[in-house]
């Protein structure tokens, strides 16, 4: 499996043929490394509603036909425009599994907020995906919480893509603890460095991380791939 960050929090996961696009925040995203309309996609897959996730997840859909898997609130104003383009949405809660030909997605818990640009209240959620043989766990925009280690029990996790930006979400602080807790051979941090409120500095929370735990950190810039 390959791991492409596209910028902020969004990544692209690509196995055999199969591309899997998380929190497609493109347009008005300044660390962008892709367009919108560049992009392909098999599947689409939302953490939460806030723009800087859902961003062209409409867009990406309707040109590629790639279905959508949010938290059933979200799932719901996404089908209001994409069912008459024959797009299909899957409307998960915290807890369930999506299940595709190439794998699947669970919903976690986030500690976070979110309503959508147009005004739909949805809980946020985290991922774990299953592709290629291999769990990736995007945190979405959570704080620390201590059930972050009871997921990483139930599901191991190879690869975790975790917020360390601050203010909108844990700092690289906490983070170093939540990956303490999650255990994942590797770690790469995301939701940084897109605007000034979340500045941070991802070779610290490496040096941290590295000392503390047996993760590996991988810093990626936009447009940066890594294959676990
Ligand atoms: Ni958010
Ligand atoms: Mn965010």
């Amino acid at each position: 499996m390959e791991i492409r960050f596209l910028g902020h929090a969004a990544f692209a996961l690509s196995h055999e043929g199969t591309t899997v696009l998380i929190d497609p925040f493109l347009t008005g995203n300044p660390k962008a490394a892709a367009s919108a309309d560049e992009l392909e996609a098999t599947t689409i897959l939302l953490t939460h509603g806030h723009a800087d996730h859902i961003g062209d997840t409409v867009a990406i859909a309707k040109r590629t036909g790639a279905p959508v898997v949010a938290i059933v609130e979200l799932a719901g104003e996404l089908a209001g425009e994409l069912a008459a383009d024959g797009v299909a949405t899957h409307d998960p809660n915290l807890g369930g599994t999506v299940a595709f030909d190439w794998g699947w997605v669970k919903l976690v818990p986030a500690w976070h907020t979110s309503t959508t640009p147009k005004g739909t209240v949805n809980t946020p959620a985290g991922l774990l995906v299953n592709l290629g043989g291999s769990t990736v766990y995007h945190t979405g925009d959570t704080c620390l919480f201590g059930d972050l280690a009871l997921i990483a029990q139930r599901d191991p996790v190879d690869v975790v893509l975790m917020c360390i930006g601050g203010h909108y979400t844990m700092d690289r602080h906490d983070a170093v603890a939540a990956a303490e807790m999650i255990g994942a051979p590797t770690v790469i941090p995301m939701h940084y460095d897109t605007f000034g409120l979340i500045e941070t500095d991802a070779q610290a929370f490496k040096a941290d991380v590295e000392a503390r735990t047996s993760s590996s950190v991988v810093v990626l810039s936009p447009g940066e791939s890594h294959s676990p």
